[in-house]
């Protein structure tokens, strides 16, 4: 008799949640909601390697773990990436804008490395520049009878309306709630893949291991990342500094597998950079590479901020691993140094959303800083802050580590919204003062977004509110009410 009615207030409580979530302000004090939703149980287990999600393409010497990333700063350009087992084979790429039709060809370059006793494949990497803008590409990789054709669609133009839809994905692994969260993505129609570090949880493994669980992970991603450009930070599971058996280059099979194009955004290394895309600006940050003041990061990061134009690009999107903002138990306050470092230059420059993962679990803050605090005076706790970003955990892909699902209380008041599921996000940029934020949790099917509400840009809404003011001297009453 109970459970009918308990599932009815479960549901019911969602649609407040929703509902709540959607219309709730930033300054108002609200108190932040932990949802009380209780996900089915899976195993946190890798899928076995001879499951055909881990599938070897057919062929002698055939191309796998395909994937591509933007290869310039303003999206005419993709870097191509693959792998070969027999032999090296040619780094070629064929391309043209018709299917089967290959008018153009260029070559890369191939790398290899060991780790351990474990010896890498032949890992090629291509730039292919040059693109137009808004045009889909067919290219082809590899040779003769084990050759293999994919497709992908450029950026529009950069144009501060230019519409584009984000995914953002943290923490996967190879599970089966990572396989759930990657199919989730791939029906959401989002355009490419903001990556906010730990992808293939190969550390977890000891010796050949570890590069074995690396190749699988590439093979796991191909469907997606060989279509569209995954854009890369890196985490902590990316460091493997393994010194029992030897391995202490920190990011090294990271490194050789999974290239970004930093050069172009007068970056001194692939793990910190930016790219521009559509109406975004997007910069990546390397939360395991030293960044305190002096050192490269900051002094790049320094000067990147000032490269940034809100007229062309409105959105000012960081990407980092380790939350500045997380009220859950795991990894509580790691963040901190960074945040001491560079959150005024977030505030200054009016960043729209931060990004990050590490925590397995969602979580989104309310507009917030902590920049008035020091270490000897100023107020301690973070306060509304109408130029903060926005702050979004989605280091809920799934990986084998499991769900974090220990939060802490009460609920800061920085935390508008957490939940302990796996899933990933979408942010749908319309123009320049309008993107739809999405968090889907896997649970709940295709399509359904648990944690939504518009991002209004931080940029465009108060100077257009300010073109508005000049004009009729008035506070119009509609229109810039909604959430952020
Ligand atoms: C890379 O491949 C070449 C050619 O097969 C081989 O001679 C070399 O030993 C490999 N290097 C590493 C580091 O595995
Ligand atoms: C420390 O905080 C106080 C109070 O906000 C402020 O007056 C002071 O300038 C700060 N000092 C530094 C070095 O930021
Ligand atoms: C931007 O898109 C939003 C949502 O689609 C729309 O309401 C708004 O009028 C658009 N603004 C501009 C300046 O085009
Ligand atoms: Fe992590």
């Amino acid at each position: 008799m109970i459970m009918p009615e308990v599932t009815g207030m479960r549901s019911l409580v969602r649609l407040l949640l929703t509902s709540f979530v959607f219309l709730s302000s930033v300054d108002n004090g609200n108190a932040g909601i932990t949802s009380t939703f209780i996900r089915s149980e899976w195993p946190s287990i890798d899928i076995p390697l001879d499951n055909e999600a881990f599938l070897v393409p057919k062929g002698h010497n055939a191309p796998q773990q395909v994937h591509i990333t933007q290869g310039d700063y303003d999206g005419k350009a993709v870097i191509i990436s693959w792998v070969t087992d027999d032999e090296p084979g040619p780094s070629k790429v064929q391309y043209g804008t018709s299917e089967k039709r290959y008018d153009f060809s260029v070559e890369g370059t191939m790398t290899n490395y060991t780790f351990y006793k474990y010896k890498s494949g032949y890992i090629h990497s291509c730039l292919v520049d040059g693109l137009e803008y808004d045009t889909k590409y067919y290219y082809k990789i590899g040779s003769g009878d084990s050759s293999r054709e994919f497709w992908f669609q450029t950026p529009p133009k950069i144009d501060p309306d230019a519409p584009y839809k984000f995914g953002i994905i943290g923490d996967l692994g190879q599970t089966y709630n990572s396989l759930s969260t990657l199919e989730h993505y791939i029906n959401s129609g989002g355009q490419a893949v903001l990556f906010v570090g730990d992808l293939s949880y190969s550390d977890r493994y000891q010796y050949n291991d570890v590069g074995v669980r690396w190749d699988t992970w590439g093979r796991f991603i191909e469907r997606s990342a060989a279509y569209q450009p995954w854009i890369w930070a890196a985490g902590n599971h990316e460091i493997e500094y393994m010194p029992y058996m030897g391995e202490v280059i920190p990011f090294k099979s990271y490194l050789h597998r999974y290239t970004t194009p930093h050069v172009a955004s007068k970056s001194s290394s692939p793990l910190w950079y930016a790219i521009r895309r559509a109406s975004a600006h997007i910069i990546v940050l390397s939360s395991y590479s030293s960044f305190v003041k002096y050192t490269p990061q900051w002094m790049w990061l320094k000067e990147e901020l000032k490269r940034v134009d809100r007229e062309k690009t409105p959105w000012l999107i960081v990407l980092m691993h380790v939350p500045i903002y997380n009220s859950n138990e795991a990894h509580f306050m790691e963040g901190e140094s960074m945040r001491a470092v560079f959150e005024s230059w977030f505030i200054h420059y009016k960043v729209d959303v931060v990004f990050a993962g590490h925590v397995h679990a969602y979580e989104r803050s309310y507009r917030i800083s902590n920049i008035h605090y020091n270490v000897s005076s100023g107020d301690p706790f973070p306060r509304p802050d109408k130029s903060a970003p926005v702050y979004i955990t989605v280091g809920d892909g799934g990986n084998q580590e499991g769900l974090a699902g220990k939060f802490r209380y009460p609920q800061p008041e920085y935390s508008a919204f957490r939940e302990a599921s796996y899933g990933h996000s979408t942010l749908e940029i319309k123009n320049r003062t309008h993107a739809l934020y999405h968090w889907n949790r896997n649970d709940d099917g295709k399509k359904v977004p648990t944690d939504s509400f518009i991002l209004h840009n931080q940029y465009w809404a108060s100077n257009l509110r300010r073109r508005k003011l000049k004009k009729h001297f008035l506070r119009s009453s509609v229109g810039w009410t909604a959430t952020y």
